[in-house]
């Protein structure tokens, strides 16, 4: 980013995760985890702020005041422009909203949550919550992981080792796989890839999907996505079939008893932090 943009002209988004059990027991307290958690990032990032900083998932250790008034103690010191919210329940970010409003704190304005053609429990409050107080959708697995990039039977060695994706979709309907043939349907008619169509669909519904790269051409797929229509009878004939489907992932871990468990991100989390 440096050599290809100024910074001024990108968006820059992380994310922090709750308080770890060394923390809790050696009396860190949520806003200083968070100051903590911010440094650590920006030096990373060899940058001065972020544009945005995501509460990854709800801590149920730590009290939803501190959170916020640890957010907000990062936005007074503008190393965060504006934060955001990432596995949550919408009656849990309408009530972070109605707690920061009534304590002059800054709001969360935009939510991570899983969402896509296969898994859309979004639909149920989430999306409604958002539409009524202009609150961004920025979901991720935005292709559940490459599932809605391909056909069925096409694999890939992260479709097939990636044990949190295969997690998430595993034992998938057989209604998911009519959905993928629908969307490879689709993409043969415009004559664009599936990416296209998915997110394409997706688009109808969020702000800004975050899709998952792991090539350089996937990102002019994504790209792409942004100038293609997709038509009231093609958004029915894509949603049609849909099933609602059980919550997975890090939301199926979003209880105050699972909190304390071993998670399902830890396998992937820095030391320390687990
Ligand atoms: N907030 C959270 O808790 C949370 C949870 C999960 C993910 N995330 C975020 O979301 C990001 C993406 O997650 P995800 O990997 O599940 O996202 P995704 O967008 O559902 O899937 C990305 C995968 O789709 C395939 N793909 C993308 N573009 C393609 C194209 N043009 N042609 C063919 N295949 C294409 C690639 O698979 P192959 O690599 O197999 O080729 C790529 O790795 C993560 O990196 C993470 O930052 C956040």
């Amino acid at each position: 980013m440096k050599d290809f943009a100024a910074r001024d002209k990108v968006y820059v988004a992380t994310k922090f995760l709750p308080r770890s059990q060394q923390e809790i027991e050696a009396g860190v307290s949520g806003q200083e985890h968070i100051a903590k958690q911010l440094d650590l990032s920006l030096q990373h990032l060899g940058m001065d702020y972020v544009d945005l900083y995501i509460y990854h998932m709800w801590d149920y250790q730590t009290p939803l005041y501190d959170i916020l008034e640890g957010l907000n103690q990062q936005v007074k010191a503008g190393k965060v422009r504006y934060i955001g919210i990432a596995n949550c329940y919408a009656y849990q970010l309408a009530k972070a909203n109605a707690l920061a409003e009534k304590e002059g704190f800054a709001p969360f304005v935009s939510v991570q949550n899983h969402y896509n053609l296969l898994f859309r429990e979004e639909e149920r409050e989430m999306a409604k919550l958002c539409q009524e107080d202009g609150i961004a959708m920025t979901p991720y697995s935005a292709l559940a992981s490459g599932r809605l990039s391909r056909r069925p039977g096409e694999t890939s060695k992260r479709l097939a080792e990636d044990s949190y994706a295969k997690l998430k979709y595993d034992g998938m309907a057989e209604a998911d796989e009519k959905i993928i043939l629908r969307v490879a349907e689709l993409a043969d008619k415009y004559g664009v890839s599936m990416t296209e169509i998915s997110l394409a669909w997706l688009l109808t519904k969020v702000t800004a999907p975050v899709a998952g790269a792991t090539k350089l051409h996937h990102i002019d797929g994504a790209v792409k996505a942004a100038d293609l229509e997709l038509t009231d009878a093609d958004l029915a004939y894509l949603e049609e079939l849909y099933i609602p489907h059980k919550l997975v992932g890090v939301m199926a871990q979003n209880t105050s008893s699972s909190n304390k468990k071993e998670q399902v991100w830890m396998k992937n989390a820095p030391k320390g932090m687990q």
